[in-house]
C-alpha cells in the first residue's frame, strides 16, 4: 500500500548554503583563523593534519560557489527545488571599514535576478557568521558598536537589493555562534568568556530589532526572521530535577531570543538537528542511528519542536535540516522520516510552509572542515564536478509533486 503525505499549495521546497561554506575566495576572520599558528597547532597534535591532511581545514577555494553559482542554482531547479537559501558575505560587501564594493553587492544582485529568472524563490541571510577583518579588529560582535556597523551594511544591502527580495533572515544561529566563539572557544575569536557571552548575545538580539524596520523600509511587503537552532529537549523520566533541566534548557537555548525579537519577526525559520534526553544534567540519548559526525539522528525531535513554536503565531518555514553522510546511506530515509513528523505537525495545526535541506551542496563545515559531507549533490573538490547524490533525486520527487509517498506493508 502507497501512504500519501500532501503539503499546503505553495510549500517551498529547497535546499540552504552559506557564503563562507561554499563560495570559496574569501578573506574574513574565518580564513585568517583558519591558517593561524594556533589553528595549526591544534590540528597537528590532535592527529587531524596527518590523518585528513591541512587542506581539509582551509576554506580556499571551498566549492567555488562564487564563480559556478548559476550552474548550481540550475541544477537545483533541474532537482525540482523552488526555492533556495543563501547568504551574503559581509566581508566582500564591506571589505574595508565603511566603503561598500558595488560590485559585489551587483554580483549578489545578478544572483537574485538569476533566480528569479530560473523561478527558485530566494531566502537570503544577512549574516552567517563570518565578519570583515576590520570589524574584526574591533573585536567583532562584543563591540557595542557592532549594532550600528551592522545597521550600515543592511542599509547598503538593501539599497541595493532591498526590493528583490522577499524573505530576508537577519542572523543565522545566534545560539550556536555564540556558545562555539565565546563559550567554549572551539571557533574565533576562541574566548572562553561568559561575559562577552551574554554581551555578544544581547548585541546580536539589538541588531536584528534594529535593523528590522530597515528591511520593511525599503520593502514593506519583505518577510524577516532569523534561522534558529532548536534543540529537541527531552526529560529521561520524570524527576522533577529532569523536567526542570529541560524547562531551563527549552527557555534559554530554544525561547529566550525568539521571545526577544518576537515583535519584530514575520516568521519563524527553524534550524533543526538536535535532541538531548537531559538525566539530571547529563545527555542520555539512545543514538540508535548517528550521521558522520557522530550527530544522533532523531527525526521524531522535529515534531515536538515545531509544536514548541506555535505560540509564536507565525508562519515557519524549516531553514535548515540534514546530516553529514558521505555515503549517502541515511540521507533518504532521513528526509522521509523528517518530512513525515513536518506533516504530523501541520495536521497538528503548525503553520510551515517550506522546508530547506542542508545543504545544496557538499561544502566547509567549520571547524570539521571538508570532511562532513552534508550536500544533496557530492562535489568533487579537485574537479569542481557536481554529481547528485541519489537522495537528491528521491527529494527531488517529493519536492515536484508536493507529496511524499511511502510504500508500507498491508496490515493483515
Ligand atoms: C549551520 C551551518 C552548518 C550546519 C551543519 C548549522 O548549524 O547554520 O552553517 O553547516 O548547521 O553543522
Amino acid at each position: 500500500m502507497v501512504k500519501k503525505y500532501s503539503f499546503p499549495k505553495g510549500f517551498y521546497w529547497g535546499a540552504s548554503t552559506s557564503s563562507h561554506q561554499v563560495e570559496g575566495h574569501n578573506t574574513n576572520d574565518w580564513t585568517e583563523w583558519e591558517q593561524s599558528e594556533k589553528r595549526l597547532k591544534h590540528l597537528t597534535e590532535t592527529g587531524q593534519i596527518e590523518k585528513y591532511g591541512k587542506h581539509t581545514f582551509v576554506s580556499g577555494k571551498a566549492a567555488n560557489h562564487h564563480h559556478l553559482f548559476r550552474d548550481d542554482f540550475q541544477l537545483a531547479k533541474k532537482l525540482g527545488h523552488n526555492s533556495t537559501r543563501f547568504s551574503l558575505e559581509w566581508s566582500r560587501i564591506e571589505s574595508e571599514e565603511g566603503r561598500f564594493s558595488k560590485k559585489a553587492l551587483d554580483k549578489y544582485r545578478d544572483t537574485i535576478t538569476h533566480l528569479e529568472e530560473t523561478g527558485i524563490e530566494p531566502f537570503v541571510t544577512l549574516w552567517h557568521w563570518t565578519i570583515p577583518l576590520w570589524l574584526r579588529d574591533k573585536g567583532g560582535w562584543s563591540n557595542p558598536k557592532v549594532i550600528a556597523y551592522f545597521e550600515r551594511y543592511v542599509e547598503e544591502v538593501m539599497k541595493v537589493m532591498g526590493d528583490k527580495v522577499r524573505f530576508w533572515i537577519t542572523l543565522n544561529e545566534p545560539e550556536i555562534f555564540t556558545t562555539q566563539s565565546y563559550l567554549t572557544g572551539v571557533w574565533p575569536p576562541q574566548q572562553k568568556n561568559p561575559i562577552n557571552y551574554v554581551r555578544v548575545f544581547r548585541h546580536l538580539i539589538k541588531a536584528h530589532v534594529r535593523v528590522y524596520p530597515i528591511i520593511k523600509q525599503y520593502n514593506p511587503e519583505a518577510q524577516v526572521g532569523i534561522a534558529k537552532n532548536n534543540i529537541y529537549f527531552e526529560a529521561h523520566t520524570k524527576h522533577p530535577i529532569n523536567r526542570l533541566v529541560k524547562r531551563a534548557a527549552d527557555w534559554w537555548w530554544n525561547e529566550h531570543f525568539l521571545n526577544q525579537i518576537n515583535k519584530w519577526q514575520d516568521f519563524v525559520g527553524l534550524n533543526y538537528y538536535f535532541h538531548n534526553r537531559t538525566n539530571f544534567f547529563m545527555v542520555r540519548n539512545e543514538n540508535k542511528r548517528l550521521s558522520d559526525l557522530g550527530w544522533e539522528l532523531h527525526p521524531e525531535g522535529i515534531f515536538h519542536v515545531l509544536l514548541d513554536l506555535q505560540k509564536y503565531n507565525k508562519p515557519v518555514y524549516i531553514t535548515e535540516n540534514g546530516l553529514a553522510d558521505a555515503e549517502d546511506k541515511d540521507r533518504s530515509w532521513y528526509i522521509r522520516e523528517i518530512l513525515k513528523n513536518v506533516h504530523r505537525a501541520i495536521e497538528a495545526g503548525v503553520d510551515v510552509r517550506g522546508y530547506l535541506h542542508w545543504s545544496l551542496l557538499d561544502n566547509f563545515e567549520w571547524h570539521e572542515g571538508f570532511k562532513a559531507r552534508f550536500g544533496l549533490v557530492e562535489v568533487d573538490y579537485e574537479t569542481m564536478e557536481r554529481k547528485p547524490r541519489k537522495s537528491a533525486l528521491y527529494y527531488k520527487e517529493i519536492a515536484l509533486n508536493n507529496i511524499l509517498e511511502e510504500t508500507v506493508e498491508e496490515e493483515k
